[in-house]
């Protein structure tokens, strides 16, 4: 049996304009509730026991989910009062796991999209006799993660969260997200207050000696807390480049989902996606984008890189990129929204009210 514990709680509120009604894990992300990715792959490896622990609108996830038999595994879920960090969150699920103090426990941040060999981890965990393993993954700029230096044998030597200062930028490699912990080590977090895993018990067991072991790869590896990294990390589910058995369909350029209606002269390329009951118009051109349920793309619309929100319409000949239209939202014809907008939820804006570029 092999266990699991996925983090999806917390302030984590970044994509909330957009999903006010819905916490980030159950956007869809090619179709289907981000975290359904995350779970069908953990069951694809072996995990047979999830503890799903989170802090806010906890039912929303037992509804969909609910005993996880359609996913191959059991699921049971953890709510806390107050959000208990993700220490705490990792402590508080402890009580509904079954292993032994000796046995491997899998936790998952509730936001990683990654192509992570969990079975092969586990393995590894065991086979180094470590306390905690840690996946790690190198990025360009390490500062909005975990920094892990590790040493020749890929011992973790240091755990510096969100490092300030340039000295502590020591390393490219970044914790991913995913750790393997005896069980034992789940137990000894301190219950009944919040504890960062990250600012607290890692540097505290590096303290005292205790073994973390790092496993470094380059296998595909997003941070969905943003809506850029959202809009991306689907289309690239779509595109297949990042593995999920949960993406309903065949891989490719497109996902357009059962009910949406597509005008056949509409380009969808770049691993779009298209939502349920969703409306594309003729002539319009979406790349790299995602147009969630009921939305409304006018004809001649040119969408690129973006989030088009529940039931928004995107105005004739407007022209979007690198944009976040929240639900319900109306962008009014010819327009030109680029890098970084984001248009609230229920928001209008008037046709013609917005452009970047020149009149000429
Ligand atoms: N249940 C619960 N309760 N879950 C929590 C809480 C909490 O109080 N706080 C955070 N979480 C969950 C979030 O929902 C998310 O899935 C995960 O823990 C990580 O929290 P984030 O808020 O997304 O942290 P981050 O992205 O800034 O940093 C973390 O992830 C990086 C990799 O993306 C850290 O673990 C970094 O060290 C790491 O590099
Ligand atoms: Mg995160």
């Amino acid at each position: 049996m092999t266990e699991a514990i996925l983090l999806v709680g917390g302030k984590g509120t970044r994509l909330r304009p957009l999903t006010v009604h819905t916490p980030k894990p159950m956007v869809p992300a090619a179709g289907v509730p981000f975290l359904a990715h995350q779970l069908a792959r953990a069951s694809a490896a072996g995990v047979d026991h999830v503890v799903l622990a989170t802090s806010y609108l906890a039912d929303v996830f037992e509804p969909y989910f609910g005993d996880g038999a359609a996913l191959g595994l059991h699921i049971e879920y953890v709510t806390e009062h107050e959000p208990l960090g993700t220490g705490g969150a990792i402590r508080n699920a402890a009580s509904l796991l079954r292993s032994a103090p000796g046995d491997p426990v899998l936790v998952f941040n509730g936001d990683i999209l990654t192509g992570l060999d969990i079975r092969a981890f586990v393995a590894a965990h065991t086979a180094s006799g470590a306390d905690v393993s840690l996946h790690l993954t190198r990025v360009a700029d390490p500062r909005a993660y975990g920094l892990v230096p590790t040493d020749a044998d890929g011992r973790v030597t240091a755990f510096l969260e969100k490092p300030t200062a340039p000295e502590e930028i020591v390393t490219d490699q970044i914790n991913a997200g995913a750790y393997v912990f005896r069980r034992s080590l789940v137990d000894a977090i301190p219950g009944g207050r919040p504890v960062s895993v990250e600012r607290e018990v890692f540097p505290g067991l590096l303290a005292a000696g205790a073994h973390l072991q790092g496993m470094v790869d380059a296998t595909y590896w997003l941070d969905l807390g943003t809506p850029q990294a959202f809009v991306r990390g689907s289309a690239d589910l779509v595109l297949g480049r990042a593995p999920s058995p949960a993406v309903p369909g065949r891989c490719g350029d497109r996902l357009v989902l059962p009910t949406a209606e597509v005008a056949p002269g509409a380009k969808l390329t770049g691993g779009t996606v298209i939502g349920e009951r969703a409306l594309i118009g003729e002539g319009a051109r979406l790349t790299g984008s995602t147009v969630l349920s009921g939305a409304v793309v006018e004809p001649g619309a040119v969408v690129t890189d973006s989030l088009i929100g529940a039931h928004a319409r995107v105005g004739a000949r407007t022209v979007i990129s690198g944009a976040v239209v929240g639900d319900r939202a109306s962008v009014g014809a010819d327009n030109e929204l680029r890098a970084g907008i984001r248009i609230w939820c229920d928001a209008a804006l008037p046709p013609g009210a917005v452009r970047f570029s020149s009149d000429a």
